[in-house]
This record gives C-alpha cells, structure tokens and sequence, in this order.
C-alpha cells in the first residue's frame, strides 16, 4: 500500500478521441486517459464503446482485437467481449466463466468528440458534458474539416494555468496571435467571473494593430487599420477552453451593434490527462466570415500551429524543471486569480470525491510527481 492521493477527476466527461481518429484506427483506438489504458471501438451498429484495453485473460490490448458486430473479440486466445465489457465467449470452453470480463466506461459521441466517464456510471448524465456548438453548426461556422490534436509531455494543469491568463500572448506568441508585447501592458481583464466548475473572463485590447495571424487572412487594405479586440475565455473542469474572439474596428461601441458583422473566431480547446506527466489537447479554431475560402482555413491553421508550438515550447520546459523539483513553490501575481480559481475548485472538487471515493492505489500511480 502507498499513501497515493487521487490525482484525477473521476466523476466527469472528458475529451477522449476525435471520431475521425477512431476511423482512422480502423474503428478502434487504443488511448490512455488519466493513467488508465482504453480502447475505444465503434460497432458496426455506428455506436461507440469504451472498454479497458487489457484483456482479462492475460493482458493482451483489445485494441488490436476485432470487432464483431457489437463485441470486440480479443486476438490473442481469442475472448469475446459485449458493450458492457462481458466476456460472452471463450473459444474451446463451454461453460462461461462470470467473473470474466474488462471495465466498461460511458461514452458519448457530441460535437466529432467521443467524451468518456471514468467514475461511477451511475452518475454519467450526458446532458452534463460541454457540448460546444460552433463544432456542429457548419452553417454560422467554418472549422478545420479534420480538427486538431496535439500531445503534449506536460501535466494538463500547466496548459489551463497559459490559458488562463492571455498576458503570456503579448511574449510568447508576439509575431503570431499576440501581435505586440504592448497586449500584456494596456489590455486589461474585466472582472473575474467565478463559476462553480471554472470561470469566465473578457479582455478588450483597444486600438491596437491588426496582430499577424488574422492579418494574413483579411483584405490587405484593412491590415494597417486600428482594431478592438475582444477575447471572452471560459475554462471549465476538468479541462475545458472556449474562447470568443471579435475584432471590430477601433471605436465601434459594439453594445450598439449587430457583432455579427464583425470578423469573429470561435476556439475550443480540451485538455485531457493522458498521465501525471502527458495531455491530450485536442482543438479547434472557427470563423465567421470568408467560410468558403479554403486558403484562408489552411492560414489559419499553420497560424494556429505555430502559436501552439509556441505554447507547447515552454510548457514543456516548465515541466522539465518541475519535475526536476516537486517542492517548488510558485509566487503569486495579479495575473493569476484566474488560474488560481481553476486549481481552487478543481482541488475542491477533487476531495470531495476522495472522501467519497478513496484511492486504490496501484502499480502504475506510485511515483507522484506533479
Ligand atoms: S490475452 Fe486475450 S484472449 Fe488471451
Ligand atoms: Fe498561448
């Protein structure tokens, strides 16, 4: 026995795999989410199955297995597991064996994201998860056709605390969707909005030049204008971005406007433990406007890219040095009521369900370190 803490959420619906990656993976996919190894399948009926990857006979992944109708067949020694991760057939045995059988997750596919529960099934209302509209109404919105997945070798909470305070755009992105080191200097954060499970937070940059990723994709006669630009962040557990973008032109008082007519982005980006140390960050960026110009999506998207590798470049970095001391004791900043919010509420909630779900500790979870 250890003295492990819980380390994760349980009880909540995380970002697991794009549909698109599940096909790919010729309909099954096996990932880890939050130390746990998964295998996702789609059944031949279209409905989507999350099992555990080890197979209970000993231990081979199912996601090299074969799906057989609803079930999933191991393709070792050949055990059939149902939807609910039973084993329904072994091969050369008669008698079935109860005890037999894998755990079996909800999931839910909504907005091309298959959304999983690792706690108690009970529990799991798919009503609750996130579902974020931009990603499902290619009408008002236009997305990359394959949204985005990266991975990152740093602990999630390092990516919600860069999310949650855009003062780091102004240096980290400055020649991609920061446009100036002035950003950290003269845009201010409204007041913080305090959620139960995250918050919410706007931030207007008034005035300011037309920063380099959107320049690139509007009429060159409006790229040495004066924008305002307004981000509205939300940030939910366990991990969870969206973001409003607008830009309009400097001195519109837009509460007496239709924004609609403006250029506007919709971002969502998910942050899902892969483990103590790894994330899955799965993401997209929407717009309003020029919806059927395909060059102006493939801008955006290297735009995108780069600005993230900028992120994920100094991410890593800290993750580096964390981990090469777990007893560091970060200060504090104005600028960080928004994350130290996010890590109160998540902490909060997670010792709510340690009391009520205490920790079994296992092999894999020993070596604590972030
Ligand atoms: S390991 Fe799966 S059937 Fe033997
Ligand atoms: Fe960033």
């Amino acid at each position: 026995m250890t003295d492990e803490k819980k380390i994760f959420l349980d009880n909540c619906w995380y970002a697991a795999a794009w549909d698109y990656e599940v096909a790919e993976a010729d309909n099954k996919l096996g990932r880890t989410i939050c130390e746990k190894s998964i295998v996702f399948f789609k059944a031949e009926s279209g409905v989507y199955t999350a099992l555990d990857n080890r197979c209970c006979h000993r231990a081979a992944p199912l996601s090299v297995g074969r799906i057989e109708g609803n079930n999933i067949r191991c393709m070792y020694h050949g055990l059939v597991y149902n939807p609910d991760g039973k084993c329904i057939e072994v091969p050369g045995q008669e008698t079935q064996v109860e005890s037999l059988g894998v755990r079996s997750y909800p999931v839910v596919e909504k907005g091309h994201m298959l959304w999983i529960w690792m706690g108690d099934p009970a529990l799991a209302n798919p009503d609750d998860i996130h579902d974020y509209l931009p990603l499902s109404d290619p009408d008002n919105w236009c997305g990359f056709p394959r949204q985005s997945y990266l991975h990152y070798k740093a602990n999630w909470l390092l990516v919600v605390d860069n999310l949650s305070d855009f003062s780091h755009i102004a240096f980290v992105h400055t020649n991609t969707v920061g446009g100036s080191e002035e950003y950290a200097y003269v845009s201010v954060p409204e007041e913080l909005e305090r959620l139960d499970d995250g918050f919410r937070l706007e931030r207007w940059h008034y005035n300011s030049n037309v920063p380099p990723y959107h320049a690139k994709v509007i009429p060159e006669n409006e790229r040495t204008g004066k924008v305002d630009r307004r981000n509205l962040v939300e940030i939910r557990v366990p991990g969870l971005f969206f973001m409003e973008t607008l830009f309009a032109p400097a001195g519109v008082d837009i509460k007496t406007q239709d924004i609609g007519q403006y250029r506007q982005y919709r971002n969502c980006q998910f942050m899902t433990p892969e483990t103590r140390n790894t994330t899955h960050f799965f993401w997209n960026y929407l717009r309003n406007y020029d919806m059927d110009n395909p060059e102006t999506t493939k801008s955006l998207q290297a735009s995108l890219l780069e600005a993230f590798g900028e992120d994920k470049a100094i991410i890593e970095e800290q993750q580096k040095l964390l981990v090469k001391n777990t007893s560091f004791d970060p200060r504090f900043i104005k600028a960080d009521k928004a994350l130290a919010h996010f890590r109160r509420i998540w902490k909060k909630k997670l010792e709510e369900e340690e009391q009520k779900y205490p920790t079994k500790p296992t092999e894999e979870s020993r070596h604590r370190i972030l």
